[in-house]
């Protein structure tokens, strides 16, 4: 594939074989997420702040994962209520009404989920950065021939004490996360147009 094709090609894939891919491919994602962009003044003085974490969906930390999730949707659920959200956004409220008051069975969609931890700074970049992370990986998967869709119950954690404990980060310093879940699609996937959304949409002042 060139680099319009993966472009065109990426997509969100959520049925996923159970068949798991390589550490090697696995790693090659990661890698493909090390290089993305970072903010410069942010991180200047620090050489690491950059961390990955590949789950399998066998592994043990899976399940309190998924209870943080489930938790952090929980708050995510409250607050829109307190904000009159579903007044103003009834459509959306019932699809979180079904996404998000069940389990977060959906971290352990695929045979993989890889976790990025960016660490925070001033001013605050980490989330911006993990856009860029998540698309590198999401890119190179798809170069790979493999599945790939964001994971954003774990962007959703709100308790992050709890989460840094389960991943094994020591230090006090506070961090963004994200999560790509990645395996082998269960099905061959559709050869994608260019008639998606959103639609074009282009100005040119000159
Ligand atoms: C910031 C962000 C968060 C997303 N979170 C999820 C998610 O939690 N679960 C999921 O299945 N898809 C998630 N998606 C995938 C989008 O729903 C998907 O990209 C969009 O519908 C367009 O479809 P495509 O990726 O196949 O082009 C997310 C995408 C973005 C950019």
């Amino acid at each position: 594939m060139n680099f319009d094709e993966i472009i065109s090609q990426r997509q969100s894939v959520r049925v996923f074989s159970d068949e798991f891919p390589p550490k090697e491919l696995i790693e090659a994602i990661v890698e493909a997420g090390r290089l993305a962009p970072y903010a410069g003044i942010v991180q200047r003085e620090r050489e690491s702040f950059r961390h990955f974490f590949v789950i399998s969906r066998n592994s043990e930390i899976m399940t309190p994962l998924m209870a943080l999730v489930e938790k952090g949707r929980l708050e995510i659920m409250d607050a829109a209520e307190k904000d009159n959200m579903r007044r103003r956004y009834p459509g959306m409220m019932k699809v979180l009404d079904m996404l998000y008051k069940k389990s977060a069975d959906d971290m352990a969609a695929s045979p993989w989920l890889i976790v990025i931890a960016e660490q925070a700074g001033i001013p605050q970049r980490e989330q911006v950065c993990l856009g860029h992370v998540m698309e590198n990986m999401w890119l190179k998967a798809t170069e790979l021939g493999l599945g790939a869709k964001p994971s954003s119950g774990v962007a959703d954690i709100k308790d992050k004490a709890a989460f840094k404990a389960l991943l094994g980060i020591e230090d006090e310093e506070d961090y963004a996360f994200d999560a790509l879940s990645v395996g082998y699609p269960k099905f061959p996937l559709p050869i994608r147009d260019e008639n998606r959304k959103p639609e074009k949409s282009l100005v040119w002042f000159e």
